[in-house]
């Protein structure tokens, strides 16, 4: 049994597909975020930074040069200039098929035409840089989509959570929307992390990385004894699989859903 003595019930974790289904597709591009809806995704992982215009785009890297065939930075380019780049073709050397950049804006309007509920879990990249803009645009456009919860007894069954490495993002967010859910990652296990009920940046959920977990076996029961929820990345491997369904994760975030929903049965 899981450390709060409930047994764990695979088919009831959360699977939330990490850049879209981005083992088999390009990272982060309209196609893989379709896949993983059609695999059957309870929600999408995406990473989202600012532009020299002040859009929000659906990049991971500092700059395009890992996934599109240009180069730079993402915060020194304008949404014109992103709009120009191929972010397929390093997935799929040789396919003539172009894979434009996402927006924010974009993903958004995806998740709005899924024709059934799709989480997000939106991670804000780089937050020490912008002064706030970067949390301030998430916010404007999740009110434009209606997707911000109108109230704290709303927000344990909201469709969004936010998630950032930065207590000072996670600060931020509160500021500008208190209802939505946010998620506080990590890497290493923090001095009292556990042993307080509170988590940085007043995150309601935690979010440590798998090896995080594997190395630190007593870090879950830790964290869900203080009464957090869990939700880990980026969890890929079957047998890490079963061990955050023993744990009693709440939800995973792989790049392969497919396989991660097969394993839980679902
Ligand atoms: O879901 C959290 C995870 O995505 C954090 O790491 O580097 O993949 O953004 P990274
Ligand atoms: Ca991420």
């Amino acid at each position: 049994p899981a450390p709060d003595g409930v047994s764990p019930d695979p088919s009831a974790v959360r699977v939330i597909a990490h850049r879209g289904s981005s083992a088999a597709l390009p990272e982060h591009t309209a196609e893989a975020y379709r896949l993983a809806i059609e695999e059957g995704a309870d929600g999408l992982e995406c990473d989202v930074r600012l532009t020299a215009d002040g859009q929000l785009v659906c990049v991971h890297d500092r700059t395009v040069r890992r996934t599109s065939d240009g180069r730079g930075a993402v915060s020194a380019m304008t949404l014109a200039q992103l709009a120009e780049l191929d972010f397929g073709s390093w997935k799929s050397p040789g396919d003539p098929r172009r894979s434009a950049v996402l927006t924010l804006e974009g993903l958004l309007e995806l998740v709005a035409d899924a024709g059934r509920r799709v989480e997000l879990a939106i991670e804000t990249k780089h937050p020490t840089r912008y002064r706030g803009r970067t949390e301030a645009e998430l916010v404007r456009l999740l009110d434009r989509f209606g997707l911000l919860p109108k109230g704290p007894e709303r927000a344990a069954d909201a469709q969004v959570r936010i998630m950032s490495f930065s207590e000072l993002a996670l600060h931020r967010i509160r500021r500008a929307a208190p209802a939505v859910p946010t998620v506080y990652l990590l890497e290493r296990r923090l001095p009292l992390l556990g042993r307080t009920r509170a988590l940085p940046g007043g995150a309601g959920i935690a979010g440590p990385g798998i090896e995080l977990v594997r190395r630190d076996p007593g870090l879950v029961p830790a964290l869900r004894r203080a009464g957090h929820r869990v939700h880990v990345w980026t969890v890929d491997d079957p047998a890490d699989v079963d061990l955050c369904v023993e744990l009693g994760v709440e939800a995973l975030i792989t790049n392969r859903p497919r396989e991660v929903l097969a394993r839980l049965g679902r």
